[in-house]
């Protein structure tokens, strides 16, 4: 789904922008330009990067490593 129009930029892209540590809507414009022509796009932008940071912060909990070598992905709760 598109968050910004203007500058084209998907809910995907902002996912993979907080899993590469963009935190900050500042941070999202520099990057992908949201927010750079009307401005529509801020308060939907920022809602998305929270939830991107969110998904990516519990994904980081669910990973678990063994001392065996194990994959360390622990089991889906
Ligand atoms: S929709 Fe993002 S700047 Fe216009």
């Amino acid at each position: 789904m598109y968050v910004c129009v203007c500058q084209g930029v998907t809910e995907r892209q902002i996912h993979e922008a907080a899993r590469q540590g963009v935190s900050r809507l500042k941070e999202l414009r520099q990057q992908l330009g949201v927010t750079q022509d009307c401005g529509r796009c801020a308060s939907c932008a920022h809602t998305c990067l929270k939830e991107a940071r969110k998904a990516h912060q519990e994904q980081q909990l669910r990973y678990v490593p063994h001392a065996s070598g194990e994959n360390g992905l622990a089991a889906a709760a």
